[in-house]
């Protein structure tokens, strides 16, 4: 175990890009010592969860080092389940993660993390029948039996209800070594970690902060302020040694060599100027259109699928949803509300009826249903076909999706792009049922108080899952329907 201020992770001069010449992280340098525990922020997209994969040595920088001592072990919680692990059983999982095929007392270990994590499964589960809030414990946990010197936390707290979080904070700030934490839960953050490293979107570089995510905001403001002053006032200085330098070439050759000197002087000036940073910008605001031509009447549900005394039992419960009715659904983390929504939008259960011809425009939990394979741009179309291609662009332009953005696939964006991507196609969808499952998780903090207000201003029948009360509160609810209370 490393000593107290011993230099646990070490950048220095880093620069990588996945597809050239699209730079990522452009010079980064910052060390972080041993025991501290941090906080990474940036825009979506930054490239945050790129520095856990540099720190884990899955990528390598282009140029640069980044530098861990040998003796250090290091275990990251995923921001998502991957893929390849959804098969495995808990058992399976756990071994692939301790890197331990035969131990003795692997058993052992697994129900000690699970019990720190609060959940109580059959070692034989399938990974992919768990819950999101499930999937997150799981994700944890898989990182806390390696037992780690570093730990390396991705956005650990989408899907996980309030108390969940609390726990999590008590657990963290208990915890005897070092921690860096990737999240956009202010509250969650400022509750434990020392300090912060902010990644800036535009100049691509890595700054350190002390104080907290609050803080950080208003300093990096305050930065860029000065900054644009800074640069404002070489403009002005450049411009007035040019227009001086017209004028004496203008007046015979003997003044010829001074306005030539004035000239590099100015060209000197401009290259004082810093590295034009903007702050990092929101999303614009939008409007989820609604579909035309169909009834007041859009959604019924009769009756509910519940667990009770470890049997199914169908409760009655007569819902409808009409134009603009707003549901909120609710249910404790164990419980299977994406199931519930995956087979309520199937149209194939006899519980639920949803009128014919009624467009759905459904966010999933894990972005399910974009097919991975697209590139954005192909994934975007098929919601927006008869769009001109200026409008279509525009339009992806309002949720920061850029040309370079539309041209990858849907498997290499990060998190939060998908979440901007789903909320785009939503717009060009004009659905008559908009149904949200957890639309937060992941998304940077500045977008999501426009998000609220395009919802709550939708104007057909909506169904909404969030574990984030504020985000909530923040919307018209007309209906509540919770799965706990039947
Ligand atoms: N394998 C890849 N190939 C090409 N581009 C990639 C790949 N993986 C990530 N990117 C791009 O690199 C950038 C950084 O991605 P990264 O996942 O590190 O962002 P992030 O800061 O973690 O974002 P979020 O807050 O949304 O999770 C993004 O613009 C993303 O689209
Ligand atoms: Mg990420």
């Amino acid at each position: 175990m490393a000593s107290n201020n011993e230099t646990v992770i070490k950048f220095s001069s880093v620069f990588f890009e996945y597809v050239h010449p699209k730079l990522i992280l452009e010079d980064v340098t910052f060390n972080v010592r041993a025991w501290k525990k941090i906080t990474i922020m940036g825009q979506n997209g930054a490239g945050k969860s790129t520095i856990f994969k540099l720190i884990t040595k899955e990528i390598e920088p282009k140029i640069g080092k980044v530098h861990t001592p040998d003796s250090s072990t290091i275990a990251i919680a995923f921001q998502v389940m991957p893929v390849e692990d959804k098969e495995l059983t808990v058992q399976q999982y756990f071994k692939k993660y301790k890197k331990a095929l035969e131990e003795e007392n692997i058993d052992k270990e697994i129900s000690e993390v699970l019990r720190a994590v609060n959940l109580k499964t059959d070692l034989e589960k399938i990974i992919d029948k768990f819950s999101g809030g499930q999937q997150a414990r799981l994700l944890l946990a898989a990182a806390l039996i390696q037992k780690p010197d570093i730990l390396l936390l991705d956005e650990p707290t989408n899907n996980l209800d309030k108390d969940w979080i609390y726990h999590l904070e008590d657990f963290l700030k208990e915890y005897k070594n070092t921690v860096l934490v990737i999240s956009h839960d202010a509250e969650f953050l400022n509750s434990f970690t020392d300090w912060v490293l902010y990644l800036d979107v535009h100049t691509k570089i890595v700054e350190q902060y002390v104080w907290n995510y609050y803080d950080v905001i208003e300093q990096v403001s305050k930065k860029i302020e000065k900054e644009n002053m800074h640069n404002a006032r070489m403009k002005k200085e450049a411009q007035d040694k040019m227009d001086q330098a017209n004028v004496f070439a203008h007046k015979g050759w003997k003044l010829r060599a001074v306005a030539k000197k004035m000239k590099s002087d100015a060209e000197a000036l401009k290259e004082n100027m810093w590295d034009k940073r903007r702050e990092d910008k929101a999303i614009a605001p939008f409007t989820i259109e609604i579909q035309e031509n169909i009834g007041w009447e859009i959604l019924k549900i009769d009756t509910i699928w519940v667990v009770e005394n470890n049997e199914m039992t169908q409760k009655p419960v007569w819902k409808i949803l009409r134009k603009d009715s707003h549901m909120l659904l609710s249910a404790p983390n164990w419980m299977w509300k994406s199931t519930f929504l995956n087979a309520l939008t199937s149209g194939k259960v006899e519980w639920c009826t949803i009128w014919e011809n009624v467009k759905i425009g459904y966010y999933t939990q894990d972005f399910h249903n974009m097919n991975f394979e697209n590139t954005v741009y192909e994934e975007l179309r098929k919601s927006g076909p008869w769009l001109t291609e200026q409008e279509f662009r525009s339009q992806a332009a309002r949720f920061l999706i850029d040309w370079e953005l539309m041209k990858a696939q849907v498997w290499h964006i990060s998190e939060g792009q998908k979440g901007l991507v789903a909320f785009c196609a939503l717009v060009f969808q004009k659905p008559g049922l908009l149904i949200l499952d957890e639309p937060t998780n992941h998304i940077n903090f500045r977008h999501i108080p426009i998000i609220a207000e395009a919802l709550n201003n939708y104007k057909w029948a909506m169904i909404l899952v969030s574990h984030v009360d504020e985000f909530v509160w923040s919307i018209r609810m007309d209906e509540y329907l919770d799965l706990d209370q039947l």
